[in-house]
């Protein structure tokens, strides 16, 4: 198939769209050129030549010369705007908002099929790794039964330099910001939230369920204390944050984020820095482990480059199982395995669990191994608002369903 030209209208300027702009004059073989880009602040200095800057968006969307929009703004709900105008003008989108996508997306299904445009939007989870195609291709039939991952660049880059040069988290939050791994708002990093937007879109090309942002579970990094993570040491494990999507032998899909204790000798704990990985668990192959950058300037804008490549092909996802039946797993039945930190409150905490395997009672602080039901973790944390959690594993009729090994209760019970 010929390449089609493709001229740009680029929405946003910042970290990710500087970066595109560098990349496509580095790649000569792509027929693609930026000819307007939209601007929030034309005050601010820009590395480029300013008859290339708009504040007007119509100019874009209205340009019968502009043949894609790629959309890189921070701001979702004005992100949400600009792609439903350009779809609505019959122009297709490359977007990197995961945020926007999580929030919006039946209404981006229903925009892309009632205009006939497409959103591509691979840089939105893990930005360099190709998981999003992978799903859309590889996995487009029911081998798929789980995907595990490091899919925030900055909770890692955070939890990785505390535990490795013992530097403290708001200085390791900082050189996370500094290098453009996170958020302009970081809470979207640190609670969870981020994580549980790309997992949201995960889902829907690996399992084809649209759920609602409210349906993840999820928790962030932001109480990890270095005590946690030298007593995850002590016991052979370390902390990642990690997204979880998987079926359950009923068939029911769990998806959670949270900090989980991960086998310092796994793949995973020794993934670094501002790196994602993510293990995809299916029927016949068992895992397959993907690895790459997950944030920053050049990894993100690689993922919009390929996804324009793709659409000067006319690539678009076929989102093949959507409308598949898919249940989520009963929060009350749900059982996870925890390390629950408490703050002085530990007996009243021993309570919401369903088995208590270790119980700690130190003069401040203490700790709790347990079994816990989804709806009681999440009863528990609006309760005891100081205390934090580090996910064992999850248990389904008490075996473990992911990769997990109970290592770590043996060894807090034996000593
Ligand atoms: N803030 C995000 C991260 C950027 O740290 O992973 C890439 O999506």
């Amino acid at each position: 198939m010929e390449r089609q030209q493709l001229n740009i209208g680029l929405f946003g300027f910042g970290c990710v769209g500087e970066g595109l702009y560098q990349v496509l004059e580095r790649t000569p073989t792509l027929k693609a050129s930026i000819r307007k880009i939209c601007i929030k602040h034309p005050d601010k200095k820009r590395s480029i030549t300013s008859e290339i800057f708009t504040t007007e968006a119509p100019s874009l969307l209205n340009d019968p010369n502009i043949n894609v929009i790629v959309e890189l703004i921070d701001d979702s709900e004005a992100a949400f705007v600009i792609v439903k105008a350009a779809l609505l003008a019959g122009k297709p989108v490359v977007s990197a908002n995961k945020k926007m996508l999580a929030e919006h997306f039946e209404e981006l299904m229903f925009l892309q099929e009632q205009t006939g445009c497409q959103v591509l939007y691979e840089a939105a989870c893990c930005a360099s790794i190709p998981l999003i195609r992978n799903l859309e291709e590889y996995y487009d039939n029911d081998l798929l039964g789980g995907i595990e991952g490091i899919v925030n660049g900055s909770t890692n880059y955070i939890l990785d330099q505390m535990d490795v040069r013992g530097i403290s988290f708001a200085e390791a939050l900082r050189e996370a910001q500094a290098a453009g791994y996170a958020e302009s708002n970081p809470a979207l990093d640190i609670e969870g939230i981020d994580a549980r937007n790309k997992l949201l879109i995960l889902i829907v090309h690996g399992f084809g369920h649209v759920l609602q942002t409210s349906q993840i579970f999820y928790a962030g990094i932001h109480k990890i204390e270095a005590a946690d993570q030298a007593f995850a040491k002590e016991k052979g494990y370390k902390i990642k944050l990690l997204a979880r999507a998987a079926k359950l032998a009923n068939g029911n899909l769990y998806a959670l984020v949270c900090p989980s204790f991960v086998p310092l000798n796994s793949r995973l704990a020794q993934v670094g820095e501002a790196y994602n990985a993510v293990n995809l668990q299916s029927s016949f192959s068992e895992s397959q482990f993907f690895l790459g950058k997950g944030a920053g300037a050049f990894p993100t804008a690689s993922a919009v480059l390929s996804d324009l490549s793709a659409l000067s092909y006319g690539y678009r996802y076929e989102y093949r199982k959507a409308g598949q039946a898919v249940v989520l797993a009963n929060e009350a039945e749900l059982i996870l395995r925890i390390y629950w930190r408490t703050n002085g409150d530990t007996q009243r905490s021993a309570l919401y669990f369903q088995n208590v395997e270790q119980v700690f009672i130190g003069q401040t602080q203490g700790f709790i191994i347990g079994e816990i039901s989804l709806k009681n973790l999440k009863l528990l944390q609006s309760n005891f608002r100081e205390s934090s959690f580090v996910l064992v594993d999850v248990l389904e009729e008490n075996k473990t369903v992911f990769i997990q090994d109970l290592s770590l209760v043996e060894t807090l019970t034996s000593t």
